[in-house]
């Protein structure tokens, strides 16, 4: 058991509910409202072969750089957000990734999908997929990537979700904008481009808590080579345009900060 972690002073609580009001709000205010509800709403995969096929072919384009990370990331939470994924979990191997649950330490479970088993023709996907299973209280530090991107569709109990927008790395820092803080259920689905949502961190708040991941990487996305970066968003204060510096740190110092307790 463990106490979560501190609020962030500028990062107020927020549902999914407000922020997509928020996005209404602008783009009322930016009268582009009428084209928004022209969209046709984008129909969700009919089955598992069907959704990982479809995020194969997208991922294929990004790495290919036929679209950039930014479409990708609009792309899969567009099919996520329209699928009930919770329908194909026993398809895609979620009983084994349930039972490689550990209560002890405070880092949850990874459990890759063996994609060629669901799916014969998928033996040279373009992306990899993966559960994280978390017992209450286990936590995912705040963390950017380099030379990838993913994404993190809730498939069970409940996670405080933060991320924040890459803006740019300055020395040892990253300068960071809040951009989500909500306590995500299953259906909640938040992908990452090199910049939007780049740095994210999760708190289960209940036992198996789990999210599907999906993972694609050899990609340039702040430079080709692959890195997890460590930060620390609740070290540093807000200036006036609401940018945080996030000093870099170790993983010693991140699981000390954010998985005491
Ligand atoms: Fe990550």
């Amino acid at each position: 058991m463990t106490s979560a972690p501190p609020e962030h002073p500028a990062v107020p609580a927020r549902s999914r509910r407000h922020f997509l009001a928020d996005v209404a709000a602008f783009a009322i205010a930016c009268g582009v409202a009428p084209l928004l509800r022209a969209e046709p709403k984008l129909a969700g995969a009919r089955d598992a072969r069907d959704w990982l096929s479809r995020v194969d072919t997208v991922s294929r384009k990004l790495r290919a750089t036929a679209i950039a990370s930014g479409d990708w990331r609009r792309d899969i939470d567009a099919l996520n957000a329209s699928t009930t994924l919770a329908e194909f979990l026993p398809q895609l191997q979620f009983e084994r990734a349930l039972k490689a649950m550990r209560r002890a330490g405070k880092d949850p479970a990874k459990t890759f999908v063996k994609l060629a088993e669901v799916d014969g023709s998928l033996t040279k996907a373009a992306f990899a997929a993966a559960y994280f299973v978390f017992a209450k209280g286990q936590v995912i530090t705040p963390h950017g990537h380099r030379g990838m991107v993913s994404a993190h569709t809730v498939v069970g109990g409940r996670l405080r979700t933060r991320t924040y927008d890459r803006l740019a790395r300055e020395g040892d820092a990253l300068l960071l904008k809040p951009r989500l803080d909500t306590l995500a259920e299953p259906g909640f689905s938040a992908a990452i481009s090199a910049t939007e949502g780049n740095v994210h961190w999760f708190v289960a708040e209940t036992d198996a808590s789990a999210t599907l991941d999906v993972i694609v990487q050899d990609i340039d996305a702040n430079g080709r080579d692959f890195a997890i970066e460590l930060v620390d968003p609740l070290a540093g204060s807000a200036d006036a345009n609401g940018t945080i510096r996030a000093p870099l740190i170790s993983w010693e110092r991140s699981a000390a900060r954010y998985q005491a307790g």
